[in-house]
């Protein structure tokens, strides 16, 4: 996988001051992957050491009033040059700087005061459709010990936990907010893990509860918030779908958005929204779009074959309807499933990285749908299906 990272945080002075802003998960980062480095005000041939510039009204100025807008186009379009004979999915760019900021930008003021706003640079980079992130991006979904990547498998999916090595083990049982007396239905386990894969720290929760069993949407994302409690700070969802034909095959999928058709929503039904700041939570980009880029990277990387689409939740348990799949065909979805929207709006509201992955394991509206299956197509794609979260936990 290629990224383009900023020479800065690999620690070369090329800062506006003769500085550089090493980051270390930036530098861990850029040991696994081909790195292309970039510095559009180095590309510019402004000098080293300048006074600082930032944006204003759409233009660029240095501190001591010089207009650099041109400068800086020009770097960006030097670097874009460069890159496009070896293209990138993914750029991680110094923060707030008026070349390279994603969301945030040094406001003109140069008082250090940030407005909404995108660097020259990644603004061309974003409209040649490369996902754009800064270090704090590659910082926030670093995994640790005391930040360990949660994993919650879905049906026929729940392999995965037994390559975990394991410290500590907890009955689902022992969760604030599982119902006691749920039972696992076939192909899932109620007992997570704690411990490590491949060296990365995780929590695997190797089986849910649906909606369709009468629980509530409180319930479902029980675990999420116990994730969250734990200290994980991303997590991946992994869930049996139906690919809805002509959007999506059968196999493996990214989720790239949802649609709640449930009628379900947990920041609605939960009367312990205590964690959670405001129950009006932003749902763009929920499922992260760094964590899809790396997958898709590793799907590249290892050959896997992978789709990227939409997710549709319903309440289930029958299977949809022509009439309904022809609905969510319109809809622009491709993949449906019963699990993972609630757990997807619960991990927002708590501000959790989120990857989704599916296995599509039938057609949508195919007749002879089963559970069994749905678990016997996982069990087809199982080993494709851990290569890529290995290679994704691998990257974090
Ligand atoms: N529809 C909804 N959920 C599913 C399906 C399906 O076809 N297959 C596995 N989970």
């Amino acid at each position: 996988m290629r990224v383009a990272i900023s020479s800065c945080l690999l620690g070369a002075p090329v800062r506006y001051d003769g500085g550089s802003k090493p980051i270390s998960e930036v530098i861990e980062l850029a040991q696994k992957v081909e790195v292309v480095r970039v510095c559009p005000e180095t590309a510019s041939g402004l000098p080293v050491p300048r006074p600082p510039a930032e944006q204003r009204e759409g233009r660029v100025y240095l501190s001591d009033g010089r207009d650099v807008t041109r400068e800086f186009d020009l770097g960006a379009r030097r670097c874009l040059d460069a890159l496009g004979r070896s293209p990138v999915s993914l750029a991680v760019l110094k923060a707030k700087s008026p070349s390279c900021g994603v969301g945030l930008v040094y406001d003109g003021t140069y008082s250090g005061r940030l407005v909404p706003g995108r660097g020259v640079f990644a603004a061309r980079l974003e409209e040649e459709g490369v996902c754009v992130v800064t270090e704090d991006t590659v910082k926030s979904c670093k995994p640790s010990v005391e930040h360990p990547v949660a994993i919650v498998l879905g049906s026929g999916l729940g392999h995965l936990g037994s390559l975990v090595r394991p410290v500590r083990r907890i009955d689902y049982r022992d969760i604030e907010g599982f119902p006691m007396s749920a039972k696992p239905v076939e192909g899932h386990r109620f007992e997570a893990t704690v411990g490590t894969i491949d060296d990365v720290p995780v929590v695997v929760y190797p089986g849910r509860i649906h909606l369709y069993q009468g629980y509530s949407a409180a319930e479902v994302t029980a675990l999420v918030r116990h994730a969250h409690h734990l200290g994980c700070r991303d997590i991946v969802f992994a869930c049996a779908t139906g690919a809805v034909p002509g959007q999506a095959h059968v196999g493996l999928g990214i989720l790239t958005d949802q649609i709640n058709l449930t009628g379900r929503n947990p920041l609605a039904e939960w009367d312990g929204l205590r964690d959670v700041e405001s129950p009006f939570v932003d749902m763009n980009d929920a499922y992260s779009p760094y964590l899809r880029t790396l997958a898709r990277g590793v799907a590249d990387d290892l050959g896997i074959a992978v789709e990227e689409g939409v997710y549709a939740g319903v309440l289930g348990p029958c299977f949809e309807t022509p009439a309904e799949v022809a609905a969510l065909r319109t809809l622009g979805v491709s993949y449906v499933g019963m699990s993972t929207v609630c757990e997807v709006i619960m991990a927002r509201a708590l501000d959790m990285n989120v990857l989704g992955l599916t296995l599509a394991a039938n057609e949508s509206g195919a007749t002879g749908v089963s559970h069994e299956s749905v678990l016997e197509a996982a069990g087809r794609h199982a080993e494709d299906f851990e290569r890529l979260v290995r290679g994704v936990l691998r990257l974090l």
